[in-house]
């Protein structure tokens, strides 16, 4: 039975496998949502910031002239000289926020005028101490060179170890003694563990049944009861009704809608920008009808993702009919749906970019890419070379 919809649904399986296993692979030990824009913010706009301007005079050696070191945030907490450094809530209050600004009495930070902080640069420290100062659970670096950055690393299997760099196996099927249950290959898979873990199966579930968890399944909405009595009363075998059933579901268009929406959520789809803003996306609809028609359609899982990731560049070379072109543009809405930050598109662009690699990574590759961007990942699946590749690509 379940062949008939099998092949159609497989690649929603990958995609949810996919995103359970990069769920797992990329968890963080915290893991609300706030939590991980709280880390985001501090890796992306915090930690280069004080690694680049301050870490070199602040880095706690005995040769620094200034006693406080910005290497973790208990540091800054119990600050030096001028008591504590920052007060978590407080921009206002805090003497690392007012040496900044300049308008501490004594300190200007950096002191050299020309290293002084833009405008942007400020508030992005003053917000996160607002925040709460987050701190992320490493300790501020200095940066790795250009050929450090470059090495693999060693001592780590995770590499090759990984589920996602393994290559696809063909398996057989094991062999089950009970007939009823090798009727396909999916139930022997399960039969199989049933006997290992001494279970029993339940009992093959009626037609009301049947109809009511392969409607919600497939359309996200209850059989109506015209529907039900149908399939109950269809006089043809279990087989042939229920193959018939499954048919008219996935024919119908709230397939699409309720399957659509799980690669919307890969997707980060929304229909507004994200950031304090949330100004509305007009068009974002277009995308998110294509992705609901694409599955409708049957479209294969590659064409699916390349019209998504470069459907643009597919747009000039295919000889496309100007709708195929229309489609295919509408479809990098995953690319242009990416977040945006603060209020001005060019200012922060580098930060869209690290989220639509990011999107890219968990929803397609099953990878976290986002450790490319810290300055020593523990585990770091590629080059640096090749994620600036995907960078300008994405530009
Ligand atoms: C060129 C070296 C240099 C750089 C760069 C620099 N500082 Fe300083 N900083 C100092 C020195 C020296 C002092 C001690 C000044 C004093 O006691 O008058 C100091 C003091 C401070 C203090 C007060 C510490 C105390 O004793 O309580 C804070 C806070 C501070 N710096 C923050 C920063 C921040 C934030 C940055 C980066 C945006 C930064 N500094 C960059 C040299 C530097």
């Amino acid at each position: 039975m379940l062949q008939v919809f099998s092949r159609s649904l497989s690649w929603l399986v990958i995609i949810f496998s996919t995103i359970a296993l990069s769920q797992a692979v990329g968890a963080e030990t915290t893991s609300p949502a706030k939590l991980s824009e709280q880390e985001r913010f501090f890796e992306n706009s915090v930690r280069p910031l004080l690694v680049q301007k301050c870490l070199d005079c602040h880095s706690g050696d005995d040769s620094d002239e200034s006693s406080l070191a910005i290497a973790s945030r208990e540091n800054l907490l119990k600050g030096a000289d001028f008591g504590p450094s920052i007060l978590p809530g407080r921009s206002q209050d805090s003497v690392l926020i007012r040496a900044i600004k300049w308008t501490h009495k004594e300190l200007r930070m950096p002191p050299d005028k020309d290293d002084r902080l833009s405008r942007e640069e400020i508030s992005v420290l003053a917000k996160w101490v607002d925040d709460g100062a987050f701190w992320a659970s490493t300790k501020l670096a200095a940066r790795p060179s250009a050929t450090e950055r470059e090495k693999p690393l060693k001592g780590k299997t995770v590499e090759t170890d990984h589920w996602s760099f393994k290559p696809r196996n063909i398996v057989s099927p094991p062999n089950v003694d009970d007939a009823r249950w090798a009727e396909n290959e999916i139930d022997r898979f399960l039969q199989n563990e049933r006997r290992k873990r001494q279970l029993t199966a339940v009992r093959e579930a009626d037609r009301r049944t049947l109809i009511r968890r392969i409607t919600f399944d497939l359309t996200g909405l209850p059989p109506t009861p015209t529907e039900i009595k149908e399939f109950v009363a269809d006089p043809r075998s279990d087989d042939d009704a229920w193959r018939s059933l499954v048919g008219r579901l996935l024919a119908s268009p709230h397939y699409g809608e309720r399957w659509g929406r799980h690669w919307l959520d890969v997707a980060r789809y929304a229909d507004t920008q994200g950031d304090v803003g949330d100004i509305p996306i007009p068009d974002a609809w277009r995308y998110r009808n294509w992705v609901i028609d694409s599955l409708n359609a049957d479209m294969p899982f590659d064409a699916f993702l390349q019209a998504q990731i470069a459907g643009d560049v597919l747009a000039q070379k295919a000889a496309a009919t100007s709708e195929e072109v229309r489609n295919l543009v509408v479809a990098t809405g995953f690319i242009s749906l990416s977040q945006r930050f603060g209020n001005s598109k060019k200012d922060q662009l580098h930060l869209t970019i690290e989220n639509t690699i990011d999107t890219l990574g968990r929803g397609v590759l099953g990878l976290t890419l986002r450790c490319f961007t810290l300055p020593r990942p523990s585990f770091r699946p590629g080059s640096a070379n090749g994620l600036l590749r995907a960078v300008r690509h994405l530009r």
